[in-house]
């Protein structure tokens, strides 16, 4: 499962399983937070199960669903996180510590790459629905 999401796409199967190794998985059902605005973040999400709502002062920011990552932005520039994430369907995460996010960026960069693709697709996706 963690294998087939698109941040890991062009990694060999042997690599991906390690990095899987290092993860855990966690289950939400519709409703539970999964990260707090304003809280120092310590895990990076991939979701592998269901759709989440990024949410900023009650706003919905965006929708995330199979596939796609969340949290990384707490743990590049620690700094408290930046908005809610919440689960509206049964969801199913695997969770990346810290410590371990940095190292698997370290060891493959190119993961790196894929990263900024998609927050470029944010910014982008921001732009066009500005807030004020
Ligand atoms: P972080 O700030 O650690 O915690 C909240 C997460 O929500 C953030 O990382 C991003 O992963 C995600 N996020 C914040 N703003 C947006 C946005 N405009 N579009 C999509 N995801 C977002």
């Amino acid at each position: 499962m963690v294998g087939s999401v698109p941040i890991f796409q062009g990694l060999s199967e042997k690599t991906v399983k390690a990095i899987a190794s290092q993860g855990k998985e966690l289950s939400y059902s519709a409703g539970d937070p999964i990260v707090n605005e304003g809280t120092m973040g310590v895990g990076f999400y991939l979701l592998l199960d269901g759709k989440a709502e990024v949410r900023k002062t009650g706003k919905v920011l965006a929708s995330l669903g199979k596939g796609q990552f969340f949290g990384e932005m707490s743990l590049i520039d620690e700094l408290p996180r930046s908005a809610d994430v919440v689960a509206v369907a049964p969801t199913r995460c695997w969770a990346l510590t810290s410590w371990a996010f940095s190292g698997l960026v370290k060891a493959h960069p190119e993961i790196s790459l894929v990263m900024l693709k998609e927050l470029v697709k944010r910014l982008r996706a921001a732009q066009s629905s500005p807030t004020s």
